[in-house]
């Protein structure tokens, strides 16, 4: 049997898309490998989000060539965004690739697959959006994890963040049918998953273009299908997280209590800007109505640090919101100029060795926030849904997201138990199990 291999960098979008990959590559009779020495398709899908993960990319390329050394009849293929935007550049640098694709032609991947294997270059770029991509929906997904499940609802996004290259990458905000989610929740229930996880670059958008329905309907629908017992979605935006919407996540017990809400900056300066949309202001209020609603939430966020024209004192303000809102997990990263953004021409303010400690003092700061967090976990008895054997202790996570580590038998994985936490890490918590009480379930 021919195998295949996928390298996937990036978000849970292209996570998603590779999954999907795979489960299109094992229609197709190739079966899947962890070792891409043995591949006779390697996918690399890219992100472009940061410049690093685009230097990434093109080391990876530069390893993978090696497979042809042993099968000349290999065949290298690149997609996702980094190839969405830069695709003709990335095969002039690495001319021995066999296949690029960009965002919104991933189903075409068989056509691309039998045209690469006739010795020709399978490029396909589209500029525009293929009004049939949604066909790589109706494939099966191949996951690691058996219990847990992404699903993409919306993609795309229309918000014009200044310092943002997904809208080029991604394309304009286009919602699946609230029909088709429904249809591969029940599909993948069937499969064995208990944890819905639904995904897109903007999904408390999910709806807009629809015009008949909204995402917190959405959320309902998902909690209607039986043995969905868990449901949690990534990424909102905060502008667009309404009060319907926390409400809903306050009702609906399936979702968990557990939100990345992303700020980016604390200065009303800089979120200008970033044209984001909010002040700081108006970022902490929906903080304020998330935590009165669902007072045990977790929250998480994504920063940039040193965006354009961030002085100390905008960074200060940024500091502020992470202590005051007191986050459970934080990605921060310093900004990177991305080709043809709207920010990219912008002047850097400060030097990098500057922002480098700027960053290290704010990951210091977030950690001990994290820690002292995770320590108010130790007492209490949490739900877990165990996942998987590791080291011969079982884990999952908790509704909040937290890693839980304890000792059980194998017969609880994909099984919802209720830890009680004895020890906290600064990135995991650990506990035990009452085996008399889980006999009488
Ligand atoms: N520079 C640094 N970080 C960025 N992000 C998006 N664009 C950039 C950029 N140009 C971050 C944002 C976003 C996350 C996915 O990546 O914080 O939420
Ligand atoms: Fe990276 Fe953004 Fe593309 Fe996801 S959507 S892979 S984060 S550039």
């Amino acid at each position: 049997m021919k195998k295949f291999y996928i390298r996937t960098f990036g978000c849970q979008m292209n996570i998603n898309d590779s999954q999907k990959m795979s489960g299109m590559l094992k229609t197709l009779g190739y079966e899947p490998t962890n070792n891409w020495e043995e591949a006779d398709v390697i996918l690399v899908n890219t992100c472009s989000v940061r410049e690093k993960p685009d230097q990434k990319v093109l080391s990876a390329l530069g390893e993978f060539k090696k497979v042809k050394n042993k099968n000349p009849d290999a065949i290298i293929g690149v997609c996702g965004c980094l190839a969405q935007r830069a695709g003709y550049e990335i095969l002039q640098k690495a001319p021995y690739i066999d296949m690029v694709f960009g965002t919104t032609n991933i189903h075409h991947l068989p056509q691309l697959l039998e045209e690469a294997k006739q010795g020709n270059k399978a490029v396909e770029i589209l500029e525009e959006i293929d009004e049939n991509e949604n066909q790589l929906d109706s494939y099966p997904t191949v996951r690691d994890n058996k219990y847990t499940a992404y699903v993409t609802v919306i993609r795309g996004c229309d918000k014009k963040c200044t310092y943002c290259i997904v809208p080029t990458t991604r394309g304009k905000e286009r919602s699946r049918r609230i029909g088709e989610i429904i249809q591969e929740v029940q599909w993948l229930v069937e499969d064995g998953v208990k944890e819905i996880h639904l995904i897109g670059q903007n999904v408390t958008a999910y709806g807009k273009d629809l015009g008949d329905v909204k995402f917190y309907e959405l959320l309902y629908a998902v909690a209607n299908v039986d043995g969905v017992e868990r449901i949690r979605f990534t990424t909102g935006h905060p502008r667009d997280l309404d009060i319907n919407t926390i409400k809903a996540m306050a009702d609906i017990p399936q979702v968990c209590e557990a939100l990345h809400l992303p700020i980016q900056a604390g200065s009303d300066k800089i979120l200008k800007a970033m044209d984001r949309g909010y002040t700081q202001k108006e970022y902490l209020e929906k903080i304020e109505l998330l935590k009165k609603y669902i007072p045990d939430i977790a929250l998480s966020t994504d920063i940039i640090v040193g965006f354009p024209g961030e002085t100390y004192e905008d960074y200060l303000e940024t500091v502020k919101v992470v202590k005051e809102v007191k986050y459970d997990q934080i990605f921060a990263f310093k900004y990177s100029p991305r080709p043809g953004t709207p920010a990219a021409d912008l002047k850097m303010t400060e030097d990098p060795k500057t922002l480098s400690k700027w960053l290290t003092d704010l990951i210091n700061i977030q950690k001990n926030i994290a820690f002292e967090k995770n320590l108010a976990y130790e007492g209490k008895k949490v739900e877990v849904l165990v996942e998987e054997e590791k080291d011969g202790k079982l884990v999952g996570r908790s509704r909040t997201n937290k890693l839980v580590y304890f000792e059980g038998k194998h017969n609880l994985l994909g099984k919802l138990v209720d830890v009680k936490i004895t020890k906290a890490n600064r990135f995991s918590l650990e506990g035990t199990i009452n085996e008399k009480e889980l006999q009488l379930i």
